[in-house]
């Protein structure tokens, strides 16, 4: 008999939520983890600690930059990086601790170290082997290294974005190379408490893989607050000196290059798939180009009895969707049906403004038929205008044909939290006009997505 039903390696939101699942359908479960805290990436290093320091370089900003002054409350700001940092830290502490308790009321036993596997039914970790007639792989992703670039976060000069969660001073001058999610939300927390932040893109527009418009107006609402973008630009070196670094940037269709000079370089230019060390060989399993274990709709790998979840399989790197495919995955070992709708996964950037979608791009969904779109500005929304916060807007993508939600983009304060109700909207397969017909609370900036839901049929009420 095997030591265990199912032992899931990794805990992070992928592996401890399909941990705690199993366990609670009945299973015999443990769960393995490197780290001295449970938790993952997320709980760790990734969206916990980054938005503590949003949300706190969020007030300061709004004292600094007048924005408190103008509803009367006059404050001068003094930035005390250490309590910032110390409730950083609190957070991440009692959130990793709290999955601690979780394991131990659930009784998921912790195996503390590093699995590799030594055949498809048995794992070895710190010199000990253990068998289980399940695994789930939920070993996550890491940093993608920047060629010629080293990154040594106990220097900060260059550091990746779990260095700069951790930065003793605000710098100078930080330039970000790569204005996807990470530059954006943490060169958004530097620049907020005094960095000046340059963000060196290879593309020709942020956040790649967002609406077209969204991306626009994102770029314009960053340059407003301050963030310089090279756009097109592709950084060919660093070299330190001293306390300096001298970054060599050329357009990415080549030319001239230029050096420019920071105190800071944050490398986020993606994450891939954690798999060293795991001797997927010995459990007949290997990974495709992207570096992903490849699974099937149930999260069955090409192994029997081996299942993967989370950042290591193909798909978006975020924290709901790996939580979403633990539970589904351990409800599939333990003879249920779990099943995820990979069609509707929302994302968001936490910057200020936010940034939300789900489904389907205005591009993407005009490749695939005709299409009906509208969209409303967070200017006209009562409630944003009130709380001086014009910028951004919502837009709602149908089918031409058949009305349904395709997809839902909005820039606006809350617009991760606005972006639920798209989400279940589209799950129950809604119209636009089921969304138009739905009662918004008023003054709400949900009544923004009403009216571009409205807007579709060309009436909107405020515009
Ligand atoms: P991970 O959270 O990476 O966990 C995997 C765990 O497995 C790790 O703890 C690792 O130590 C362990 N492990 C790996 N190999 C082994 C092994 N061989 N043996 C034992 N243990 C092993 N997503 C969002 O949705 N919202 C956000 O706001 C957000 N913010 C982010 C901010 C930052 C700065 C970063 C870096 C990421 C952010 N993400 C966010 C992404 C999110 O963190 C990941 O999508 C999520 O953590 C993936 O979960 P996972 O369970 O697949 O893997
Ligand atoms: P990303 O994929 O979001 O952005 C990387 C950016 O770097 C892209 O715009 C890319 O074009 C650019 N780039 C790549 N190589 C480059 C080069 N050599 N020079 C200049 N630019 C270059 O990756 P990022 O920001 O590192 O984040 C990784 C993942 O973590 C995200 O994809 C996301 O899934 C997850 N995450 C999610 C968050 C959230 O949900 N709020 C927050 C932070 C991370």
């Amino acid at each position: 008999m095997a030591d265990f039903d199912l032992i899931v390696i990794g805990s992070g939101p992928g592996g401890y939520v399909a941990a705690i699942r199993a366990a609670q359908l009945g299973l015999k479960t443990a769960c393995v983890e490197s780290r001295e805290t449970l938790g993952g990436t997320c709980l760790n290093v990734g969206c916990i600690p980054s938005k503590a320091m949003l949300h706190a370089s969020e007030y300061f900003d709004a004292a600094a930059n007048g924005s408190m002054a103008a509803m009367g409350v006059n404050v001068k700001p003094e930035l005390d990086l250490e309590v910032m940092h110390g409730q950083r830290r609190d957070a991440v502490k009692s959130l990793t601790g709290g999955i601690e308790f979780l394991f131990k009321k659930n009784k998921v036993s912790w195996i503390k170290g590093r699995a590799a596997f030594t055949s498809a039914n048995s794992i070895e970790v710190a010199g000990q082997s253990y068998t289980a007639d399940n695994f789930i792989i939920a070993t996550g992703s890491s940093v993608t290294p920047l060629p010629g670039v080293t990154v040594d976060n106990d220097k900060a000069i260059i550091v990746d974005s779990t260095g700069a969660l951790e930065l003793p001073k605000v710098p100078n001058h930080m330039v970000v190379i790569g204005g996807g999610v990470i530059g954006l939300e943490l060169g958004s927390v530097w620049r907020r408490l005094g960095a000046k932040v340059t963000v060196v893109e290879y593309l020709d527009q942020i956040l790649p893989g967002m609406d077209g418009d969204v991306r626009k107006e994102a770029n314009k609402i960053f340059k407003k607050q301050g963030l310089v973008f090279k756009l097109s630009t592709k950084v060919t070196g660093v070299e330190v000196k001293g306390k300096v670094a001298l970054l060599t940037v050329e357009p990415a269709a080549g030319g001239a290059s230029e050096t420019i000079e920071a105190d800071c370089v944050l490398v986020s230019i993606g994450r891939r798939p954690n798999t060293d060390g795991l001797a997927l060989d010995k459990a007949g399993l290997s990974v495709n180009a992207r570096g992903q274990i490849e699974i099937d709709h149930e999260f069955r790998t090409a192994a029997p009895g081996i299942w993967a979840v989370g950042d290591v399989v193909p798909g978006p790197m975020l924290a709901h969707k790996a939580e979403d495919e633990g539970i589904a995955c351990a409800e599939n070992i333990a003879g249920l049906t779990g099943i995820i709708n990979h069609a509707v996964i929302p994302s968001v950037v936490y910057t200020w403004p936010e940034i939300a979608g789900v489904g389907l791009t205005e591009e993407a969904a005009k490749a695939k038929g005709e299409v009906k779109v509208g969209k409303f500005p967070m200017l006209a929304n009562s409630r944003a205008k009130t709380n001086h916060e014009p910028d951004g807007f919502v837009k709602v993508i149908a089918d031409a044909a058949t009305d349904r939600v395709l997809g839902v983009w909005c820039i606006a304060s809350v617009a991760g939290t606005m972006i639920a109700q798209a989400a279940q909207a589209m799950e129950f397969g809604a119209t636009s006009e089921d969304i138009a017909y739905t009662c918004h609370a008023h003054p709400t900036h949900s009544e923004a997505l009403k009216e571009a839901a409205m807007a579709v049929q060309g009436k909107p009420i405020h515009m």
